[in-house]
């Protein structure tokens, strides 16, 4: 199971890095930009922090030839650059010369397992399905994961599932028992599952009812030798 991380914040990258929460960065054009930087050069200082797991960067031109044009240039940044190619007609077109050049690529904005099942079967090496988004219209579109797991598995495809879109611990959750290769998380997310008010509260009655003990007692405890 690898966690990326689902940002193009480099503060957030260099901090979730050092708790070992980022096996690879998903970027898209929405991420990039809200940095405000020349999202060339953050996709170059992201290859610099990440350099083993997967850096996605997405296509953003709709015309066929550019597209792959501008994909080959994206590959090119770094070692670990991996395209993001929509699941869409052109994506469909571009998706097959990608992989006659060899360029890895990961399928985004996939909201049905139908929509992914050509990118299935020539074993695209991600395929992102969009979880959360859905429920931003008051739907829940948890099957999705459990679908797109078994039309992986059914095709005998080689492709890996990516959980994307996540909005909330419940959703990490079902995509985790569903067997989901790959999750890629937004901070605010991992930041739900860690700021969990039950712990903080179970967290401070602890430490409170520690605190009664008199201090030689706790500093034994504490400072054993
Ligand atoms: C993943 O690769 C996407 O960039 C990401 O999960 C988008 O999700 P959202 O825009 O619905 O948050």
């Amino acid at each position: 199971m690898e966690f990326f991380l689902d940002t193009a914040s480099i503060t957030e990258i260099k901090s979730y890095k050092e708790l070992g929460l980022v096996d690879g960065v998903t970027t898209n054009p929405a991420l990039l930009s809200k940095e405000g930087n020349d999202p060339v050069e953050q996709i170059r200082e992201i290859a610099k922090i990440v350099t083993k797991g997967p850096i996605s960067a997405e296509v953003t031109h709709a015309e066929p030839d550019k597209m792959v044009k501008q994909a080959i240039k994206l590959a090119a940044i770094a070692e670990n650059i991996i395209i993001k190619v929509p699941a869409s007609v052109p994506g469909l077109q571009l998706a097959q010369k990608l992989k006659a050049e060899g360029i890895r690529m990961n399928i985004t904005l996939i909201f049905h397992a139908t929509q992914a099942a050509p990118f299935i079967k020539m074993e695209a090496e991600y395929i992102s399905i969009f979880v959360g988004r859905v429920e931003d219209f008051g739907l829940d579109n948890r099957q999705l994961i459990w679908d797109t797991r078994k039309a992986i598995d059914q095709m005998g495809s080689s492709s890996k599932l990516l959980a994307a879109s996540m909005r909330n611990p419940d959703y990490l959750n079902e995509a985790i028992i569903a067997g989901c290769d790959a999750i890629t998380i937004p901070p605010e997310c991992w930041k739900k599952v860690y700021y969990n008010p039950l712990f903080i509260i179970g967290e401070k009655e602890f430490m409170d009812q520690w605190r009664t003990l008199p201090d030689s007692a706790r500093e034994a405890y504490e400072d054993l030798s």
